[in-house]
């Protein structure tokens, strides 16, 4: 039978990282998969989730099955600081995934289930990993302009027309913040727009939310995907713990679908948790245990906030370094859109090429599309790196 089998594509971050791990170099710098680095490149556990996970250990008593949508206080927790208060609770199904990858696949199983006929509209470029599982499950993909390849900004007419083409029951694919792999994120006038232009199609928006608290602060960068929800009635969210919790490898995510009214929410609900049951059975307990508690526990959840805030503002800093080194060796504020990207992300513009000659010649290692990983910069090498742009003839 395994004779039948064909090769598969690598997947081009997965590859990068084991091109970067290869290197023997001692000057090679990581800025590749989009894991949260420190000035010493390290990842860190987060102080509440350390302390979170040494009193859950103190507690737990079993580890008996807890339930085929995971514990309510998780999806509780999460629903409320994804979306405050923009929906009633009791329209919102939610089942915990593993990780936020494993929301968007159970996300796009419900849209198979319930549409067969639906496409999915994405935005041109998106995180790769989107088209694949979509190819995988045979759904159609229609991309659709997002990125200004020239300003570094987003192509905001070029993405309305395409989304012209919608119909009702498609379903419209927004990064809720902190766009990967680009950068450039939407205003909340174009949230606006965008949300009354899948109102008036009928379309079904789907938001992937893995970056909450890296762009502009939790609620900022909530705040369009809160419009939507208050704004259509029918709403697909997959939230990622791994980054803003950095527990990427605890498998950590929360699927929402948002009803349009309780009535539809126990059919809803029970479609997810059958998904869960096809696919894994019951989702991974450990990683979501610690995000309730940190978000229940006043000191854990502020003083995971205010490490959030300190990596966010890190983060910050370093894009301004990038871009004042580049203007003053390019004379010209032709990067100055890296300061006003937000997130761990910002693509470049640059060529393969010259993504290349960075690899071979300089040891920095990124994404082909140019995208880059702030979090893979500290202090000292952010003028080696904008150097390095500039000898390869950006
Ligand atoms: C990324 O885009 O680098 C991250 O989301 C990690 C991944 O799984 O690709």
């Amino acid at each position: 039978m395994f004779e039948h089998l064909k090769e598969q594509p690598a997947d081009k971050i997965l590859a990068l990282m084991q091109a970067y791990k290869d290197d023997p170099r001692d000057t090679k710098i990581d800025l590749g998969v989009g894991v949260y680095k420190d000035a010493e490149g390290r990842t860190p556990i987060m102080r509440a989730v350390k302390a979170a996970e040494k009193e859950w250990w103190n507690e737990e008593e079993t580890k008996a099955y807890v339930g085929l949508a995971g514990d309510p206080a998780f999806s509780d927790a999460m629903i409320r600081l994804i979306l405050d208060d923009a929906a009633p609770r009791d329209a919102v199904a939610a089942v915990a995934t593993p990780g936020g990858t494993g929301a968007v696949r159970q996300a796009f199983d419900l849209v198979k289930m319930a549409n067969p006929g639906a496409r999915v509209f994405v935005s041109d470029p998106t995180w790769p990993n989107h088209l694949s599982i979509l190819k995988h499950m045979g759904i159609e993909h229609v991309p659709y302009r997002y990125f200004d390849n020239e300003t570094g900004g987003v192509d905001f007419d070029g993405m309305m027309q395409d989304l012209d083409g919608v119909k009702a029951g498609d379903v419209i694919l927004l990064h809720g913040c902190c766009h990967n792999p680009t950068g450039a994120n939407l205003t909340m006038q174009q949230w606006g727009d965008v949300t009354d232009l899948a109102n008036a199609k009928g379309a079904i928006p789907m938001i992937d939310i893995a970056y909450q608290g890296f762009g502009d602060g939790l609620d900022a960068d909530a705040a369009g995907t809160r419009h939507v929800v208050a704004s259509c009635p029918e709403v697909l969210i997959a939230a990622s713990c791994s980054k803003n919790f950095g527990i990427y490898r605890e498998r950590t995510g929360l699927l929402m679908a948002v009803c349009q009214d309780s009535a539809r929410r126990p059919t809803t609900q029970a479609n997810l948790a059958y998904l869960n049951r096809q696919n894994y059975s019951f989702p991974p307990d450990h990683g979501a245990r610690l995000v309730s508690l940190v978000l229940t526990d006043d000191a854990l959840r502020a003083d995971w906030q205010a490490e959030l805030e300190e990596v966010r503002r890190g983060m910050l800093g370093l894009r301004e370094q990038l871009a004042q080194e580049l203007r003053k060796l390019s004379g010209s504020d032709r990067f100055g859109f890296i300061a006003q990207h937000r997130g761990m992300f910002s693509r470049l513009g640059l060529d393969a090429d010259k993504v290349e000659a960075l690899r071979k010649d300089h040891a920095i290692y990124m994404v082909g599309d140019s995208r880059i990983n702030i979090a893979g910069l500290n202090a000292r090498t952010v003028p080696l790196l904008a150097q390095a742009i500039i000898d390869v003839g950006a």
